[in-house]
């Protein structure tokens, strides 16, 4: 652990840390908050878009999200040096703490939940798009079923965020 403490070292993984977090938080908000209503009042040109946008922007999440948690695990594990009590015997140990939890349950739902909603959708929006008939009103039904949990689901990922940029930002003063 040595190397850990190396000011070089503590620089890049500050650097990849910070940048990192301004990403996730950032294009998080931006496509909870702007994208997703513009595509959706466009209807099918709004699908569209989000089909194509949907994989690029979850490969640069996947990469950005990824980046942000191993160095700020490796910048926590500084921490344990001093063993594990300074996550109840200090302020900033505490804030770390709750929102390096914070950021990964928005990590664990961005791995595992809203890729595979987002194929869901997908594919359901290709078969109601290419029915020769008026749409099934069963699939239309499961259609705005499923957008409507995926929405709830980026409003609670939007949350997680805020705890983890609050604690992040305070924990040093405290
Ligand atoms: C949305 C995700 C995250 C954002 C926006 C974020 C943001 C930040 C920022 C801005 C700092 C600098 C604070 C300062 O120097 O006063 C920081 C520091 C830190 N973060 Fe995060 N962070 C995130 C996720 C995580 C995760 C998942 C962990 C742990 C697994 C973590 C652990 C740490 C630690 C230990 C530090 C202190 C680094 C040091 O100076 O020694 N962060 N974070």
């Amino acid at each position: 652990m040595t190397i850990l403490s190396n000011l070089y070292v503590i620089l890049i993984l500050r650097v990849l840390h910070v940048g990192g977090g301004i990403m996730w938080v950032g294009s998080a908000a931006l496509y909870l908050l702007l994208i997703i209503p513009a595509a959706y009042s466009a209807q099918s040109a709004g699908q569209k878009f989000l089909q194509t946008l949907g994989p690029k922007f979850g490969a640069m999440m996947g990469l950005v999200t990824t980046i942000t948690v191993l160095s700020g695990a490796l910048l926590y594990a500084r921490f344990f040096a001093g063993g594990i009590s300074f996550i109840w015997t200090t302020g900033a140990g505490a804030a770390f703490t709750v929102g390096a939890v914070a950021a990964l349950g928005s990590y664990v739902m961005g791995a595992g939940y809203f890729g595979k909603m987002q194929e869901k959708i997908a594919k359901l929006g290709a078969e109601i798009g290419s029915a020769q008939s008026a749409p099934n009103p069963a699939k239309v039904q499961e259609m705005s079923r499923l957008q409507s949990s995926l929405m709830k689901a980026y409003q609670f990922d939007l949350v997680l965020l805020a705890i983890a940029m609050l604690g992040m930002a305070v924990a040093r003063y405290l």
